[in-house]
């Protein structure tokens, strides 16, 4: 049982983390693209992406974690590397759920009100580090998950 929790939960830390990552290249090549409408098109694909791959993968990745910490006799939530893990995750949570979900919406309404190009470019770069932002918290909580600091 706990073995299969394991599964799907680095399975869903997969997702998160090579779909941010895709997601990412994606907005950089954007932002180096010479076609206006460019911008337009990627404000469209992040909130279909996210919807759709990384917000369930993120709900899975946590009830699995914290399926995994009741269901185990070795781990508990007094473990250094697990609170350290709760913590990341609710910072990369807060940073994709509040600040990304806002610089995409400003993304998408400029380039639907046909506003500034230099607004909309300014936006992706809030979203690109932002992004930035997220992926790193992600590579930490790996390393939190393997090397379990406190252990
Ligand atoms: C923040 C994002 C997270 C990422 C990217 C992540 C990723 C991973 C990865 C890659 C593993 C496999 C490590 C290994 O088998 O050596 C793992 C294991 C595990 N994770 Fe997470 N995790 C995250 C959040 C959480 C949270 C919030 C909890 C629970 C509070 C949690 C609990 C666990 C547990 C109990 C294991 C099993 C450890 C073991 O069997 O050695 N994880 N995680």
């Amino acid at each position: 049982m706990v073995a299969w929790l394991l599964f799907v939960h680095v399975l869903s830390a997969m997702v998160w983390l090579g779909g941010g990552l895709t997601l990412m290249v994606a907005g950089l090549r954007v932002r180096s693209s010479s076609r206006p409408e460019a911008v337009a098109e990627f404000a469209r694909t992040v909130p279909f992406v996210g919807l759709r791959i990384l917000m369930p993968a993120v709900v899975v990745l946590l009830v699995t974690g914290v399926w995994q910490v009741l269901a185990s006799s070795a781990w508990s939530f007094s473990q250094l590397w697990v609170r350290l893990a709760l913590g990341l995750f609710i910072l990369a949570f807060l940073v994709g759920a509040i600040y990304l979900s806002r610089v995409g919406i400003g993304l998408a309404r400029a380039t639907t009100d046909n506003r500034l190009a230099s607004e909309g470019a300014a936006l992706l770069n809030r979203w690109l580090v932002g992004y930035v932002v997220v992926l790193g918290l992600l590579v930490v909580a790996v390393w939190d998950m393997i090397f379990k600091p406190g252990l």
